[in-house]
């Protein structure tokens, strides 16, 4: 479903300096997949998710999301970045339904209803952002980028400002309504276990120019447990493919 094709980015600051972040990146997700992107600093992953979720546009290739070009943001896409980016003059429910002005309010507010209960704020509705801890602002967030059932979801890095017990916490989270909702996902994050926890497959970016160093299959049953040899055991493997040193 969605077909990414020798895609290349190249920043230009107009006075001659240019920046190759991509190049060659080939890489096909199918329905209902989730592939985490792993990488170092600065490899272009946030580039890609960008990209992907028509926010910029590539310098060369292309990519295909349900049989068509991506030319700049749609509904099909939910987008889900570090920071919760909420409006901070509207409650919960007011920043949800930013994504659905076009819908009547009835079903505005049947929609809100429901995701607000997907991701557990069912009495936080009429809170302001700034009555919310860090997680619960995430959950507002990723509730506005669920409501209009997107084919895919596109998060960046989403928990790595969260304390770990949250972080857990929202990770298994987001595994239900993946299993509930069977949105596409793809998902940066520096946190390998997060990566062999939730992905079926985890991709590893290296730079500069960021490529797809290695891709690895996570054949796991769900739920997976943190602890579990085999979940340890891929850890390592990433961890080598990052190439740290
Ligand atoms: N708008 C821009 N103009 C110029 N260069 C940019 C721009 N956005 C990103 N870059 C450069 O492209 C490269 C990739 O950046 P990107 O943010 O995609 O990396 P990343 O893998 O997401 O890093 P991190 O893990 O730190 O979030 C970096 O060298 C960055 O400086
Ligand atoms: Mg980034």
């Amino acid at each position: 479903m969605l077909a990414i094709s020798q895609l290349a980015k190249r920043f230009d600051d107009g006075a001659g300096l240019r920046h190759l972040a991509l190049e060659g990146i080939d890489l096909a997700v199918g329905e209902h997949a989730i592939v985490a992107l792993v990488g170092t600093t600065g490899c272009g992953k946030s580039t890609l998710l960008r990209i992907v979720g028509g926010l910029d546009q590539p310098s060369h290739g292309e990519v295909i999301l349900d049989g068509r070009p991506v030319q700049g943001p749609t509904a099909a896409v939910g987008m889900v970045f570090q920071e919760p980016r909420l409006m901070p003059w509207l409650t919960v429910r007011g920043n949800i339904r930013l994504a659905l002005l076009d819908l009547p309010r009835a079903e505005q507010d049947r929609r809100i209803d429901g995701l607000l209960d997907a991701v557990g704020l069912e009495r936080f509705g009429d809170a302001l952002p700034r009555q919310l801890s860090g997680g619960m602002a995430q959950r507002t967030a990723l509730a506005r980028a669920l409501v209009r059932q997107p084919s895919i979801l596109l998060m960046d890095e989403p928990f790595s400002a969260l304390d770990s017990f949250t972080r857990l916490k929202l990770q298994d989270h987001l595994a239900a309504l993946w299993a509930e909702a069977r949105f596409t996902l793809i998902l940066v994050t520096h946190d390998v276990e997060e990566a062999v926890t939730l992905a079926d497959r985890v991709v590893v970016m290296a730079g500069q120019p960021g490529r797809i160093r290695r891709e690895l299959e996570i054949d796991l049953p769900r739920p997976r447990r943190r602890t579990a040899p085999e979940v340890q055991a891929l850890k390592e493997q990433i961890i080598q493919a990052l190439d740290l040193s």
